[in-house]
């Protein structure tokens, strides 16, 4: 008799086998909507104007208008009776107004500025603050900042170092997708789908990719990156025969310059640009908190940004920038528009997109290319414990949400 496969797979206390749960990274188990203590970019700098517009992030809707130039976030939730304050606009520069009875807040401190409908004598005036998020523009993005009541760093200590201070174009692909954010994080550090899942599209298409490779996972600063110290363009399987990357109409990699290997995910580049070069990068892939993908080519770097809104839902910034000024701007333009935009941000990604949506983990059961993610999830794990014992210090319980603030 045959034994039914599922039955046979599955140990004798009926779990399947591998690891169950992600207990051993309990921050990491529990940040379902999203890490609190950073920067999120949420929309394009062009979206936000004086009309109120909703945004959920980490799980909390949040409205974001534009005031005299500049970008405003406060809870989109009325204190009065619980409507969206985006469905407010604005009767008082610096303010905006509630539709229902038009409660207005001050803009940049969340004070009741005026109840519209009870007088300028209102007595409730002064007695109720809606909280607010600090919000920065870089890159073109409106970002805000959730934390647990601390401070917000200044934005430029969490963005990629080199996209600070360096003049550089960039192309933005924006996406709402479904899914959780972490399976988005870790697909992107995946070190073996790359080669696999991605050898079919078009982006891919006259580019050889290793079957394999050898890889170590090496931490520097906020980063850990993926030091690919051997790849192998063909393998033998035992009983099943050859498979390669490679084919006849398949571009084979260039080969790369002393100290260029690690540039580009087919082994290396002739030349380098000068402000990646500078970077002396260990690994062309890294991955720093709260999930900033960095994949870096000879010529420009892609960065993804993977923003929680809620435990089923993300959104996707897929960031390109080519590190040029004036006309030199012009030949990435028009590689963005004209290829990059469509076969990169949109075909190639979009097979990311399709694998997220249809993971399902844990459980899951890992192999060797997988200790990307656990260097990942390790990174997360450890950041984190730091930070609630920097707010513990500070006598902050972290997630413990923004308190409405009554006086
Ligand atoms: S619900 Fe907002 S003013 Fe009444
Ligand atoms: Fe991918």
């Amino acid at each position: 008799m045959v034994a039914e496969p599922t039955a046979r797979r599955r140990s004798r206390r009926g779990r399947l086998p591998g690891r169950q749960d992600w207990s051993s990274w309990p921050h990491y188990q529990a940040a379902a909507a999203g890490f609190r203590g950073y920067w999120y970019p949420v929309a394009f700098s062009s979206q936000i104007t004086g009309k109120p517009t909703a945004v959920t992030l980490l799980g909390e809707r949040i409205m974001v208008m534009r005031d005299r130039g500049v970008v405003y976030a406060l809870k989109d939730r009325c204190p009065h009776r619980g409507v969206p304050l985006s469905y407010g606009n604005q009767q008082f520069p610096g303010t905006v107004s509630c539709v229902y009875h038009g409660w207005t807040f001050d803009l940049k401190t969340g004070d009741l500025a005026a109840a519209i409908t009870d007088g300028p004598a209102s007595p409730i005036c002064g007695k109720v603050t809606q909280p607010t998020f600090e919000t920065a523009e870089r890159l073109g993005l409106v970002w805000l900042f959730v934390g647990d009541g601390e401070d917000a760093p200044p934005i430029d200590d969490q963005l990629p170092e080199e996209l600070v201070g360096n003049p550089a174009v960039v192309g933005v692909r924006r996406q709402a997708r479904e899914g959780n954010w972490r399976f988005a994080a870790e697909n992107g550090y995946d070190e073996g789908h790359a080669k696999y899942l991605h050898r079919t599209a078009l982006w891919r298409l006259f580019k050889a990719m290793p079957v394999y490779n050898d890889t170590r996972i090496v931490r520097r600063g906020r980063w850990i990156y993926r030091v690919q110290d051997n790849q192998y363009w063909e393998a033998d399987f035992p009983g099943l025969g050859k498979w390669s990357g490679r084919a006849w109409y398949k571009f084979n990699p260039p080969v790369a310059a002393a100290g260029n290997r690690n540039i580009g995910n087919t082994g290396g580049a002739a030349k380098v640009d000068e402000v990646i070069a500078a970077q002396d990068f260990p690994g062309f892939a890294s991955i720093s908190m709260p999930g900033v993908l960095r994949i870096a080519y000879p010529k420009f770097i892609h960065y993804e940004f993977y923003v929680p809104v809620d435990a089923d839902h993300h959104l996707y910034v897929g960031v390109m920038v080519n590190f040029a000024e004036g006309v030199s701007t012009l030949p990435f333009y028009a590689k963005y528009l004209g290829a990059i935009r469509w076969l990169f941000h949109g075909q190639f990604s979009g097979q990311d997109k399709w694998m997220v949506e249809v993971t399902d983990a844990p459980p899951e059961r890992l192999y060797r290319p997988d200790e990307s993610l656990l260097q990942w999830r390790k990174l997360a794990e450890d950041v984190t414990e730091q930070r609630a014992e920097r707010l513990k210090e500070s006598g902050v319980t972290p997630d413990s949400g923004r308190p409405e603030v009554t006086r």
